[in-house]
């Protein structure tokens, strides 16, 4: 059941643009209309309304909700599964004969709805979602984002190469198809809902639609998504492939689908020229761990990605991995970093306020939605989770005497979703 609060107090922490931690133990937060209107600190509560507040209780404290900026809400059923194969055997044998269940209707409605509901439960509140091929299915996926009240970008498959897989539409109806579903999505009037243009990767598009498929994010000014450089093997089919251009992200950027709006899954195997053009382009990496360690893509530098000046997310990419929890995919980031450290001297791991911020505020802004979400800044919408530490696990017991950061360090390395007591998204209570 929805319900609308006007005012938050208790202990809030979140990130800032600088990638620091804020926290405080004694905060109110007023909201309108789902907007964060004011942030009080040590608020006065002689004079508070009771009925429009709602006062943490003992242990709880408030951080902003996850950004999962990679999950492909149709892999689901195929979560855990399937790990034996690299990508594009992966892809082959698990995937595409997965996503062509998605044709029927019935089938998405089941799947989508445990996704949505699941992913709200792990603090989802913002989801960068690929569905499949088919039109219908994918409008039964922005459905139900916009019931349950998760912010999301929703996108339609593109893929017209035959060669790859026998998973695919000719060029006419995915541009047709891509068109209706835009239509579909603006018909369901949802504020948090949005299409976004989704040519899967270099080798199930040609460069035509590749380019039509830029065109038609320009002229609607929307969002683009694609994978690049996952996997070693990709990168060389890719480059015989596309013989003329110089580099996997020359192709994406002659197509003209690098734009400050357009979100790059995995990036692990890219060359520095290629990390000059996304940078350029101010397109986003988002950093997919888990799944690049189950699938045994790599491991990737996020260190590289940062010192190009690149915006980093954080995603699931379900189901190259394995949870839909983004708690999950930054304890992936830390082990990820741990182990590069182990063969690169040099390089400093991530610690636990780097992920945070890679969760929150810096998948925002990969998303270029950082004017809107990712930190409890007045004039932004209020996408949050009420933590409750005391709600699972031995490893949270006698917390009383720790500090907020220290409360978050163990949630992060620590929690799970028994630990998201509630979530609410531009002020509304989806869970
Ligand atoms: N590259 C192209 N399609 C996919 C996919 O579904 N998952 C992952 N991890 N990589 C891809
Ligand atoms: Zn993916």
């Amino acid at each position: 059941m929805k319900m609308s609060i006007h005012s938050f107090i208790g202990p809030m922490i979140h990130s800032t643009v600088e990638g620091e931690l804020f926290a405080h133990e004694n905060v109110q937060i007023d909201i309108k209309s789902g907007i964060i209107e004011k942030v009080i600190l040590n608020p006065k509560l002689d004079n508070i309304d009771k009925d429009n507040v709602k006062i943490l209780k003992d242990g709880q404290f408030l951080i902003p909700g996850f950004i999962d900026g990679h999950i492909h809400a149709v892999q689901v059923p195929n979560i855990g599964l399937g790990y034996d194969k690299p990508l594009l055997d992966w892809l082959q044998l698990y995937i595409f004969p997965l996503e062509k269940e998605f044709k029927d209707n019935k089938f998405a409605e089941k799947v989508f709805d445990t996704v949505v509901k699941r992913t709200l439960q792990a603090g989802t509140t913002t989801a960068c979602y690929f569905a499949s091929l088919y039109t219908e299915a994918s409008l039964v996926l922005a459905k139900k984002a916009a019931m349950y009240g998760q912010r999301a970008l929703i996108g339609k498959v593109n893929m017209n190469n035959s060669q790859v897989t026998n998973y695919f539409e000719n060029y006419e109806n995915s541009i047709k198809e891509t068109k209706a579903f835009i239509e579909g999505v603006r018909n369901i009037y949802s504020p948090l809902v949005q299409p976004i243009i989704t040519p899967r990767f270099a080798l199930s598009c040609d460069m035509k639609l590749m380019e039509l498929l830029g065109d038609l994010a320009r002229k609607n000014q929307m969002y683009i998504q694609t994978h690049i450089s996952e996997n070693a093997e990709e990168v060389k089919a890719v480059k015989a492939h596309f013989t003329e251009y110089s580099s996997y992200a020359a192709i994406y950027d002659a197509a003209g689908i690098l734009t400050n709006k357009t979100i790059l899954a995995h990036g692990i195997h890219l060359s520095d020229s290629e990390l000059a053009i996304i940078s350029k382009r101010k397109s986003a990496v988002i950093h997919c761990p888990s799944s690049n360690t189950c699938l045994k893509s790599g491991l990737c530098n996020v260190r590289r990605l940062q010192a190009a000046n690149i915006k980093i997310g954080l995603g699931t990419d379900v189901s190259g991995g394995s949870s839909i929890c983004i708690l999950d995919a930054m304890r992936s980031a830390l082990q990820v970093s741990i182990h590069l450290s182990f063969s690169k001297p040099e390089y400093e791991p991530l610690n636990y306020k780097e992920v945070f911020h890679l969760a929150t505020l810096g998948g925002a802004e990969a998303l270029a939605m950082n004017d809107k979400i990712g930190n409890f800044i007045p004039g932004k919408e209020f996408d949050a989770l009420v933590i409750d530490l005391s709600a699972s696990g031995f490893a949270f017991e006698n917390m009383q005497e720790h500090s907020l950061e220290q409360k978050l360090q163990k949630l992060i390395y620590c929690g799970d979703d028994r630990n998201i007591v509630e979530v609410y998204v531009s002020g509304q209570r989806v869970v």
